[in-house]
């Protein structure tokens, strides 16, 4: 089969002007290499279709049979969905989830209300949308987090994003407002260990885990898997599999993936991130429909090695996934 790879490649220089993690979600070529090796080995033939305008063109001429989808887009709140867009106009099947479900996730405040809908615990929030509300803003508790609404891969979140009082918050979401002119989402800080669920399927769900990210030089209580920190994360912290948590709190964390997984219709695979309390209540944060697959750095390869799968195993189970959809034989 003609397998084509979308993706985004981070590049080398950041354009003048630019925040310097606005490329954050971008792939390495060490992704994009990996990726092409291991379906290759599969015995397909692979050709890298890249992302952006020059995308479209090359899925013309490549007409490939099946695109294996990790591109991020680059822009607006909808970028997660221009590749898949220009696949179903196309009729070429592809991995992952669809644009409706990509675009939903990527906005935090939506997928935290759906989230509320069904019942799933998420941090108290609110949105600033633009730089004169912050004036009048008010939140009722004063330790919190500000993370830009519609952005993913910690890009604009760092350690001093948990702040502590109004007036900080004030001074935080201008600094922001200047750095990035985009809409905050300020929520409740949630102070315990860090849960990450990784799944892969659908009905027939091949892979399920869930990972404690455990700070090695903070506490809990002044942890964020920030910027910074998942840039060093060798030195700044360690991966647990299976979490050091209670079984109610795996079960209610698993519980709430499944809930979310069907009713937003992701597909395939996904990342899950979650808080606890001090008394072990999970909290839902944000999903990663496209989770990074960067076969060193990221949580979801690092989560399945610990449970003892192969790199060469996380691409064939999302394959596979995306074939039995389709009805695909590869
Ligand atoms: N309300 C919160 N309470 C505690 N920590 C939070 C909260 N929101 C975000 N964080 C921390 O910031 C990290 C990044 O936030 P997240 O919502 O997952 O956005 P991103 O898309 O950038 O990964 C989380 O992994 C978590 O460590
Ligand atoms: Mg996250």
């Amino acid at each position: 089969m003609k397998i084509g790879i979308s993706f985004d490649l981070k590049p080398e220089n950041i354009p003048e002007g630019f925040p310097e993690d606005i490329y954050e979600e971008f792939d390495s070529e060490k992704v994009v290499d990996a990726l092409k090796k291991t379906i290759e080995g599969f015995g397909h033939e692979v050709s890298l279709l890249g992302g952006g305008k020059s995308f479209i063109d090359k899925i013309l001429k490549e007409r490939p049979d099946f695109v294996f989808n990790i591109a991020e887009g680059f822009g607006t709140r909808s970028r997660e969905g221009h590749v898949p867009s220009v696949c179903e106009m196309l009729s070429i099947p592809y991995s992952g989830s669809d644009p409706l479900a990509l675009n939903i996730t990527l906005d935090k405040e939506i997928c935290k209300r759906f989230a509320k809908s069904l019942g799933i615990k998420t941090p108290f929030f609110k949105v600033i949308k633009n730089k004169k509300e912050i004036k009048n803003f008010k939140f009722k508790y004063s330790l919190c987090v500000l993370k830009l609404k519609d952005e993913g891969s910690s890009i604009g979140l760092r350690l001093s994003s948990r702040v502590n009082s109004l007036s900080e918050l004030k001074e935080k979401a201008e600094e922001l407002f200047n750095k990035y002119n985009k809409p905050l989402l300020v929520e409740k800080f949630i102070g315990g260990k860090e849960i990450t669920a990784g799944i892969i399927g659908n009905e027939n769900i091949k892979f399920f885990g869930l990972m404690e990210i455990s700070p090695k030089k903070l506490k809990n209580s002044e942890f964020l898997y920030s910027l910074e920190v998942k840039r060093n994360f060798k030195e700044e912290v360690e991966y647990i599999v299976p979490p050091d948590i209670p079984e109610r709190t795996q079960e209610e964390i698993k519980r709430a993936v499944l809930k979310l997984f069907k009713f937003l219709g992701l597909r395939d695979f996904s990342r899950f991130d979650f808080r606890l309390d001090e008394n072990y209540n999970p909290y839902f944060l944000e999903i990663n429909p496209l989770p990074g697959l960067n076969p060193e750095t990221s949580d979801l390869p690092i989560m399945a090695y610990k449970m003892g799968f192969k790199y060469e195993e996380i691409i064939k189970n999302i394959l596979e996934s995306a074939f039995e959809r389709y009805g695909i034989k590869g």
